[in-house]
């Protein structure tokens, strides 16, 4: 990372600057040229002069490429790279909402310069949007939405290097990260927050919640605070996001071990909270000085309070006084997004990526199936979990993580599933984002967004983490998106079949495997896919969180930005782009389908207003009032 502006980093990049891996062996060295030399394993993507092309067994058909017409509704735009949101000709986009604009009417003239008072911090709208989901609720439309990390610099700009210097900075940055609930409502000048809506809610770093499922009451989670091991305070680094079929809201806990740090660099733990502590990444410093001022975040004072983060939350947000719900039987790891689905039989399938390098893909099945009207809670905590494995055939099984399976107690499964999937046999990823499945074929697809480690080295567990098939270049600079198909159209099935979608890369720079697969073009060059949504049509919603310093390696991708993927063709086109520095992350649609709401996290320049860069949510629509989704 080059120049790196703290203010611009996405929550993946903090986490690996402030946390790097060790390392595990002696082979560390970049393999870049190595890459031209040995191609892809088991002949997954072939290549033709500077682009790659599909191979035969690839799910899409190349030749229904070239013979359809486009089912995108707009002309592709240019890559851009100043500080302004670009959107098709005949679309449009308004603001919705920024970081620190009012929840509540009491909170009116909230003041940025100086970070805005501690006091009405958690009465606005909080910092860093990302995942999202709309809901439509007794003629009610409400937004519940995440708030991923902070930006100290910007969010505390009267301390040094935006550090906390006080417990009433600590708590100020707790209560600007999270999630909001709000009202939203469309009137002649375009959507707002309906100030003082019953249904507006912060939810923070504080906010009581409930843990169930096979880990609650276990004794790695128990503290002094909840000697039962059942409650806890806050949700944290919420990341991507889900939505179950019973209409409520699933928030994803992600780096959550840069919250934690400790007064005592030599402090011992037992052996079982240490290789965990080793595993996701705890270290003695935390990102921005939580436990200096809060003790619940030492965790010399407190080893057993990082096994209550990492898991999915639920959250009814159409209950505002209702607890949240940590749910164990998810399993704990860094959780990108949550996409529920059913399958064939009415059981719920919730299928999660672990974003880190050489992590793994996972999915849960409920062993009871969805009924309207009927009980939930047991239905994302009693069932199966699994780790994704892909075959270099093209065939994939998903691997339970069962006692048998993994030799640990049902509970260690649920508190160190990385653990759990390591002994099970996983294929190693390239950092999964978001998973999305298809409301209109039973398919589901991952982004998996970059890993210079790939082939490099092995993961904080030592699994190897040489190229596999869908994870085929090394050092992998651009990420790609895998597809899966469940063997007997049943997202239960334990069996499918996978290709890859796309490989992104650059074939105007490369003539090897870093030029991509044969849908990357041009005219629609991007890196490190992450947010990825699939809208009621079909069409596939590509965010992105890469490097958009537009040279070398990455020249003509211009800014992070938006994408949409046709899933028959592989047709990929360009239809927003975020302002420098931003990453372009969180999507949901209106009920009416004719606006969709677009997050942009951590803008660099002084993007909406020219003053302080504001984390937003903006809405677009078409021109002609049309659906967008
Ligand atoms: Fe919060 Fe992996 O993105
Ligand atoms: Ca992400
Ligand atoms: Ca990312």
């Amino acid at each position: 990372m080059k120049d790196v502006d703290p203010t611009t980093l996405s929550a993946d990049d903090w986490d690996e600057l402030h946390f790097p891996r060790p390392e595990e062996n002696d082979f560390d060295r970049v393999v870049e040229s190595a890459i031209s030399r040995r191609g892809f394993l088991s002949g997954v993507v072939a290549f033709g002069s500077g682009a790659a092309a599909m191979g035969a067994g690839l799910l899409t058909s190349t030749s229904a490429q070239a013979q359809s017409a486009s089912r995108f509704a707009f002309t592709p735009i240019a890559a851009q790279t100043g500080g302004a949101v670009h959107v098709p000709e005949g679309y449009e986009w308004k603001m919705l909402m920024r970081w620190g604009d009012p929840l509540f009417a009491d909170a009116d003239g909230y003041d940025l310069t100086d970070g805005g008072p501690v006091e009405k911090s958690d009465r606005i709208f909080g910092e860093n949007t990302d995942g999202m989901e709309t809901f439509a609720f007794q003629g009610h439309e409400l937004i519940a939405i995440n708030h991923e990390y902070p930006n100290g610099k910007i969010n505390l700009p009267a301390s040094q290097e935006g550090v906390p210097a006080s417990a009433g900075d600590v708590l100020k940055l707790q209560n600007l990260q999270g999630v909001t609930v709000m009202e939203i409502t469309e009137g002649p000048e375009g959507w707002s927050v309906v100030k003082d809506s019953p249904f507006n809610r912060r939810i923070h770093h504080n906010t009581p919640m409930n843990i169930v499922g096979p880990a609650a009451g276990h004794d790695l989670l128990k503290t002094e605070a909840d000697p039962t091991g059942t409650t806890s305070l806050g949700t944290m680094n919420n990341c991507g996001a889900g939505k179950t079929p019973w209409g409520t809201y699933l928030t994803c806990e992600e780096n959550f071990n840069g919250y934690f740090g400790s007064s005592d660099e030599n402090a011992s733990y037992d052996q079982k909270v240490a290789e965990g502590f080793k595993r996701y990444g705890l270290r003695a410093e935390s990102w921005n000085g939580y436990e200096l001022f809060d003790p619940r975040f030492d965790t010399s004072k407190n080893p057993n309070e990082p096994h209550r983060l990492g898991w999915i939350v639920e959250i009814d947000p159409t209950q505002p006084d209702s607890t949240p719900v940590k749910h164990t039987g998810l399993g704990r790891f860094k959780h990108e997004n949550a996409e529920v689905t059913l399958a064939a039989d009415g059981r719920v399938v919730v299928y999660m990526g672990d974003d880190e390098r050489g992590e793994y893909l996972y999915k849960f099945v409920s062993n009871g199936s969805y009924q309207p009207g009927g009980e939930t809670e047991s239905l994302l905590n009693d069932g199966t979990l699994y780790v994704a494995k892909f075959n270099d055939d093209m065939t994939g099984a998903w691997l339970p993580l069962t006692p048998e399976a993994t030799g640990m107690e049902a509970a260690d499964i649920s508190i160190f599933t990385r653990m759990a999937a390591s002994a099970a046999g996983g294929t190693t990823m390239d950092r999964p984002e978001w998973v999305a499945s298809s409301p209109v074929a039973v398919e589901a697809y991952c982004c998996l967004t970059n890993n210079k480690n790939r082939g490099v080295k092995p993961n904080a567990g030592g699994d190897d983490t040489s190229a596999n098939a869908p994870n085929p270049r090394e050092a992998n600079k651009y990420g790609q998106i895998v597809r899966w198909r469940p063997v007997n159209d049943d997202h239960a099935a334990e069996g499918f079949d996978w290709d890859l979608y796309v490989m992104a890369g650059n074939p105007t720079v490369h003539s090897d495997a870093r030029a991509g697969s044969a849908n990357v073009n041009e005219g629609n060059l991007f890196n490190s896919p992450d947010g990825m949504v699939i809208d009621s049509t079909g069409l596939i919603w590509i965010q992105t969180d890469g490097n958009d310093d537009n040279e070398e390696d990455f020249a003509g991708n211009g800014n992070n930005q938006m994408l949409v993927g046709d899933p028959v063709t592989g047709e990929i086109a360009r239809f927003m782009t975020g302002p420098n520095g931003c990453e372009v992350t969180g999507l949901a649609w209106s009920s009416d389908l004719r606006t969709m709401f677009v997050g942009i996290q951590h803008p660099g320049s002084n993007w909406p207003d020219g003053g302080t860069p504001r984390s937003s949510v903006i809405a677009i629509k078409r021109a002609d009032n049309g659906l967008v989704g």
